[in-house]
């Protein structure tokens, strides 16, 4: 029985790291998803059935009605979500992911671990997976509009360095002591709890993505952790996986931000979207030219080529389907169109990707940063959809910009950019765009869905 589990378990482990490799390009990644989501519930089934020790009646009852109810939630949740609302969702199943290790952990705590190795790596795992849960549940909140984007406590830096402090003392006070009371680890978990909370409370609302994929990557170790409590190798990859995804989408983004991670984590800027769009929404650098739906269709009904640069605005306003329309319409039109995606374009990783997906855009029209940059000289209109700081110049020429550094997308080079937007407010960043004063620039003020399709029935009279 357990050679046919441990082959179960291989089999799962391989299908996580090719769903992972699937899920690198977006032609893959729905089947990578399948096949990943499959060798785990493999892996489950064979635990369930194969598992060579007698576990009782009610045991197996808790564990199905669990599994039955969590599927019909999960299910239902994740129909119902809006992909505005994915990185809420990813948030809220990544603290139930840090409760289950750490309520593991504390389970087996009072069974008595059986070697200073298995306390060792139910401390870690306890402490780890109460700071994803308490994390996650704020970011969730503070996603979700239930809490304040940042809420800063005096001297906070001082107050959440004394409670890492005191956390790491705890575990070394319980790994040290060999049997110390279950107490303890349940005061372990309150302060590692608090720790979570204080951790992500002073960061900006905006920044949530990143911090999301650094607590997903906690919660990854704490279930490696886990399973190497249990000795269970599924689990260990799975973990090992996580863990080091979250670790890698995390230095990215930062990267793709041109911000060093404990910038994100002690926030400089973004901290709020609307405050943001206060503190610098009077600054004013020249003067901007306005265009009108006609005016522009009429750019673009006689261009050669046509850039879509889309953004953030893209996503609040749902207009994927209206601007996958203008696209074709374009097209049928003789016009070259392709859409230039900024790796951190949107509010989460491959959010311009996963939306545009959804209208089944061909992928093959959507061009990494790279490959697009050198085509922009070479293009007759670029049509910037609810976007601001990925086109932002100030990147390359401002270095007291907090953008400076950032890679950019550059619509600039384009002999005319067409830029749509609801006011002049200032995007994530909190800064304004000086291609909007650019004298190639066009402000095409509006909704984006009202805007596309006003411009749609332009290029369909013409
Ligand atoms: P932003 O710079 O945030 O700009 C979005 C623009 O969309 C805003 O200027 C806003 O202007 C406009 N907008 C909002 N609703 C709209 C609507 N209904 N119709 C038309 N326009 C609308 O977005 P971006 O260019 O996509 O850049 C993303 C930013 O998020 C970057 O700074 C990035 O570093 C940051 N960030 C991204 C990620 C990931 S992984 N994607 C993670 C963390 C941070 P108005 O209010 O005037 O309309």
């Amino acid at each position: 029985m357990s050679a046919i589990l441990s082959l179960i378990y291989l089999i799962a482990a391989v299908t996580y790291i090719v769903g992972l490799k699937m899920l690198g390009n977006p032609k893959t990644a729905r089947r990578g998803n399948l096949i990943a989501a499959s060798g785990m519930v493999l892996a489950i089934l064979g635990t369930i059935f194969l598992y060579d020790k007698q576990v009782p009646l009610l045991i197996h009852g808790l564990i199905w009605s669990a599994i039955i109810l969590g599927s019909i939630a999960g299910w239902i949740i994740a129909r119902k979500v809006e992909m505005t609302k994915m990185p809420e969702l990813v948030s809220m199943f990544n603290g139930m992911g840090g409760a289950s290790a750490a309520l593991i952990g504390i389970i087996e705590f009072q069974n008595g671990p059986d070697s200073l190795t298995s306390t060792i790596v139910i401390v870690a795992g306890v402490i780890i997976g109460s700071i994803s849960l308490s994390g996650s549940l704020i970011a969730w909140a503070k996603l979700n509009g239930n809490m304040k984007s940042t809420i800063r406590l005096p001297k906070y830096n001082i107050i959440n360095n004394l409670f890492i402090l005191a956390t790491l003392a705890m575990g070394f006070y319980i790994v040290w002591s060999g049997g110390a009371s279950p107490l303890y680890i349940y005061l372990l978990f309150l302060i590692a709890l608090t720790y979570g909370v204080l951790f992500v409370i002073p960061i900006g609302g905006a920044d949530m993505p990143v911090v999301i994929s650094l607590l997903n990557s906690f919660t990854g170790i704490a279930a490696a952790f886990t399973g190497f409590l249990f000795d269970n190798m599924v689990m260990l990859a799975g973990g090992i996986l996580v863990g080091s995804a979250g670790l890698i989408l995390t230095f990215a983004m930062c990267e793709a931000m041109n911000r060093p991670l404990s910038n994100v984590v002690f926030g400089a800027f973004g901290g709020d979207d609307s405050s943001a769009g206060e503190a610098s929404s009077g600054v004013t650098q020249g003067s901007i030219k306005k265009t009108t739906p006609s005016d522009a269709a009429i750019l673009m009904n006689y261009a050669n080529r046509v850039i879509i640069v889309p953004g953030y605005g893209l996503a609040v306003a749902q207009a994927q389907h209206v601007i996958h329309e203008l696209e074709l319409l374009l097209e049928s039109k003789g016009v070259e169109v392709a859409y230039a995606i900024h790796p951190v374009a949107g509010r989460m990783p491959g959010h311009m990707n996963v939306l545009l997906a959804e209208t089944n855009v061909d992928y093959d029209k959507l061009v990494e940063m790279d490959d697009i940059n050198p085509v922009f000289s070479n293009t007759d209109a670029v049509l910037v959809i609810g976007a601001n700081d990925v086109v932002n110049p100030a990147a390359h020429n401002d270095p007291s910009s907090p953008i400076y550094g950032m890679p950019i997308l550059e619509a600039e080079n384009a002999k005319s950019i067409i830029i749509n937007k609801r006011t002049m407010n200032p995007g994530y960043a909190g800064i304004q765009n000086e291609l909007f004063f650019n004298a190639k620039t066009s402000m095409l003020f509006g909704d984006a869905k009202d805007v596309l399709t006003k411009l749609v029935q332009e290029l369909k009279n013409m």
